[in-house]
């Protein structure tokens, strides 16, 4: 390892341990699961959006072994309003895994680990790293921002494997854990993308792009969003809503939602219409435009259907995953 590696990784891990995040909750009581789950919720959800999942999951969840009876409707349930619902499938795909392969014991090798459905290389890496203290590279935006800027190396002119390399030769052997958290943190808290505070980095007098990072964001030409515009309708009774699970192959798949208002036409005549909203909800890459009715219904009806429906009671609903903006309006009936 070269000696600016050397002085890269030390301070890093010092950083860490003076400055870092240590209360975060997956920080404390580590274990394989613990780790493996915060990686997987902070794959494509910042921290502070994490914490309160994260401890509401372990609550449901504590252990690999509890989670192993779990269906994939708990699991999803438990993941209700965090998005990229995908995520929630693979947990419980993985502990199907886990449970038939591994007698419900995380696996601690590398190759096992990486087979496993939602995580890859840095994935892998971070649980090797932080649940195992097994040093590994990792490689998120944070991480490539962060040593690419050491370096001074164009980041749109560096490619996956140079990274990879890089990343490999930057991280401390001796003390992973605390470095693999602290570059993540450093990348989240100091070395931002825009206006970085290059005065509070602990390798700031090593860096090559030190204080001269642009402090203005460049106006990047946001591109539209396209607009996907779904009619549904809610129907309840005093105690319960009529909720159908979605089984085809689009956004929140087998989340619960309000049927769409096409299929349950032939029934709407037996309810009250009470409400009528439309409702706005920005994804990472679409934009919903929800008309959403809300009908009374005396009872509970049957339909004929060949979709999964259920009459759910109001008092049950936390037990089932719902998108958040669903969620949302149920909560304000
Ligand atoms: N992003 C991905 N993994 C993380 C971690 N362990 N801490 C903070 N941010 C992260």
């Amino acid at each position: 390892m070269n000696k600016r590696s050397q002085f890269f990784s030390q301070q890093v891990v010092q950083w860490y341990l003076d400055h870092g995040r240590h209360d975060l909750p997956w920080r404390k009581k580590v274990t394989p699961y613990r780790i493996w789950i915060s990686e997987i919720m902070l794959q494509q959800t910042q921290v502070k959006t994490v914490v309160p999942y994260f401890k509401n999951f372990i609550k449901k969840f504590p252990s690999q072994k509890r989670l192993a009876g779990a269906s994939e409707d708990q699991v999803l349930a438990a993941w209700s309003g965090l998005g990229f619902y995908r995520r929630a499938r693979n947990i419980f795909a993985t502990k199907e895994i886990i449970k038939n392969n591994y007698g419900n014991k995380f696996p601690n090798q590398f190759q096992q680990i990486i087979e496993l459905p939602g995580i890859g290389k840095s994935t892998a890496g971070a649980i090797m790293s932080l649940a195992y203290l097994d040093p590994h590279p990792i490689l998120d935006g944070n991480v490539k921002r962060v040593i690419s800027r050491f370096l001074k190396k164009e980041l749109d002119l560096l490619k996956e494997a140079e990274l990879w390399k890089l990343s490999q030769e930057m991280l401390s052997r001796d003390d992973c854990f605390s470095y693999t958290q602290g570059i993540m943190d450093l990348g989240a808290t100091i070395c931002t993308p825009s206006n970085p505070s290059c005065d509070e980095c602990p390798v700031n007098s090593e860096c090559l792009s030190a204080f001269k990072v642009r402090s203005i964001k460049k106006n990047k030409t946001v591109s539209a969003k396209k607009v996907i515009v779904m009619n549904l309708s809610l129907i309840q009774t005093e105690k319960s809503l009529l909720l159908v699970k979605n089984e085809t192959d689009s956004i929140w798949r087998n989340l619960w939602l309000p049927f769409d208002s096409g299929s349950i036409k032939n029934y709407i005549k037996n309810f009250k219409l009470t409400t009528k909203e439309k409702i706005k909800h920005e994804l990472t890459h679409r934009r919903l435009e929800i008309n959403l009715k809300t009908y009374s219904s005396l009872k509970e009806q049957e339909i004929e259907t060949n979709q999964t429906y259920k009459w759910i009671k109001k008092d049950r609903i936390e037990e089932y995953g719902l998108p958040k903006p669903i969620s949302k309006v149920i909560k304000e009936l």
